[in-house]
């Protein structure tokens, strides 16, 4: 029944780590007595350890099954990726799927055969009678048409749930495009004076609509929804004339200021305004003529594994947080798992990795963990009971929340693959500074455009 058991003899000559893990499972399974999921899981894990690590120590009927190189999959993608450029040339559909379920980056590729996938990753970006500057891919699915929007003068609103991306995509897009942004951080006490000016106890303070309005800059209007309904209507004059050479608006002195042709306008939100919220409750329903200034340019920001599984860094990480995610969202649990959690936790798993490099058990337990992470999110808020089935079925899932909480993943396959795939994707080497460097937006510049484009053009006025 288990595998491990007859290996004993090996795995006593083997690191401290391994050790501990096999004499971990002994005491779990009673000397290999009893039948237990969890011990059959951990000898399952150690066997796979094993075969990775020493597969030519073990007897034939436990070494890992042949499987295709590395070198073949490579072979074999360049064969299939040239057959479908072949295709696609003349026009034909393309080619067969590829079925190699390994990992191969397109640095494995020829250098023709890069340059060709390259290519295809970059989109070329075409408004009539504008300049078509070309922005690479991003993996924000929307980019380029929110980008779009921004260039036709048209305003935009980006609607999803916590944590999802929506004020960094705004802020890419500016950054893309080469304009400052200005933002107003909307809620039911956010006053004229920030939006057409006022005066204040320094005196006349202009507003942050007029200043974006006269001098081209983004004006990113931060959870628009949360703004009180009748102040959110200083904005109607403005968003109605965001297409129009030279329109005028007036500040809180009647003075008029013509409208800078970079102008432009993304709002933020939670949840669509018309109607009331009850998991967003802090959310107004809105005007439906402030809703008409973005009617055709609303995007539904949502989570976006691919983009998340980047920004982690880590798919082993990832797909914890996930079943998280899927259990909290099968129990329609009032949480939301967002990638700000997930970066959380992947900050605090680089700190941790370091410290246990370092000193060992010790020095990790006494600062914060990756267990602290998940015990904070999956504790806090839920009653006894939720917490409980929350356990319950991320334990179906294959993630056993009590073991994370008690730091038991340290020297498992799943901490070693976090390891290495961290440090594949350069999250490790100065670890500590990495950590402090990364705060929030590590990644951002290999998964939103690398390009700054520094172009301004304007509409044919
Ligand atoms: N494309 C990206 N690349 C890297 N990091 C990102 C990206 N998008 C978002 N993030 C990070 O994810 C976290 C959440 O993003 P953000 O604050 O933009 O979300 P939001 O949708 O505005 O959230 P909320 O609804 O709570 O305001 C931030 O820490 C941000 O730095
Ligand atoms: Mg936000």
């Amino acid at each position: 029944m288990y595998k491990t058991k007859e290996l004993e003899p090996l795995i006593r000559t083997l690191d401290a780590d391994t050790v501990r893990r096999f004499d971990l499972l002994l005491k779990v399974s009673k000397g290999f007595i009893k039948s237990n999921e969890k011990a059959l899981e951990m000898d399952r894990l150690l066997l796979a350890q094993l075969q990775k690590e020493v597969p030519e120590r073990l007897p034939a009927h436990l070494k890992p099954s042949a499987s295709t190189s590395s070198q073949d999959a490579v072979q074999l993608i360049a064969d299939r990726l040239a057959s479908a450029f072949a295709h696609l040339q003349k026009g034909a559909p393309g080619g067969q799927a590829t079925t190699f379920s390994g990992k191969v980056g397109t640095e494995d590729l020829t250098d023709e055969l890069r340059a060709k996938v390259e290519s295809v990753l970059k989109i070329q970006y075409q408004v009539p009678g504008r300049a078509t500057p070309v922005l690479p891919k991003s993996s924000v699915p929307d980019f380029q048409k929110i980008v779009d929007d921004v260039m036709l003068g048209q305003n935009v609103m980006l609607v999803g749930g916590a944590g999802t991306g929506k004020t960094t995509l705004a802020q890419a897009v500016a950054d893309a495009l080469g304009r400052p942004y200005i933002t107003i951080n909307c809620s039911q006490w956010t006053a004229p004076t920030e939006i057409i000016g006022g005066q204040t106890i320094e005196g006349y303070q202009e507003g942050k609509m007029i200043e974006a309005w006269r001098n081209g800059w983004m004006l990113i209007l931060d959870e628009l929804p949360k703004l009180d309904p009748n102040t959110a209507g200083l904005f109607n004059d403005a968003l109605a004339k965001s297409k129009v050479p030279g329109g005028k608006i007036f500040n809180a002195r009647k003075e008029g200021f013509d409208r800078h042709p970079d102008f432009a306008c993304i709002a933020t939100g939670n949840v669509y305004p018309n109607a009331e919220s009850v998991a967003y409750g802090a959310n107004n329903k809105q005007d439906l003529s402030l809703l008409d200034r973005f009617a055709g340019s609303v995007y539904t920001i949502e989570k976006n594994p691919e983009l998340e599984k980047k920004v982690v860094g880590s798919a082993t990480l990832w797909a914890w947080c996930n079943i998280v995610r899927e259990v909290i969202e099968e129990l329609r649990y009032e949480a939301a798992v967002s990638l700000r959690w997930m970066q959380t936790c992947r900050d605090t798993l680089l700190l941790e990795l370091e410290r246990f490099e370092r000193g060992g058990a010790k020095e990790a337990d006494a600062g914060k963990t990756l267990g602290d992470c998940f015990e904070s999110f999956c504790t806090q808020g839920f009653t006894a009971v939720q917490k409980d089935t929350l356990s319950e079925r991320c334990r179906d899932k294959g993630l056993d929340l009590a073991q994370v909480y008690g730091y038991g993943y340290r020297g498992t396959p799943a901490w070693k693959n976090m390891q290495t795939e961290l440090a594949s994707a350069g999250m490790t080497g100065s670890k500590t500074a990495k950590v402090s460097k990364s705060k929030g937006t590590s990644g951002l510049g290999a998964i939103l455009p690398a390009t700054r484009n520094t172009f301004s053009v304007e509409l044919p006025e």
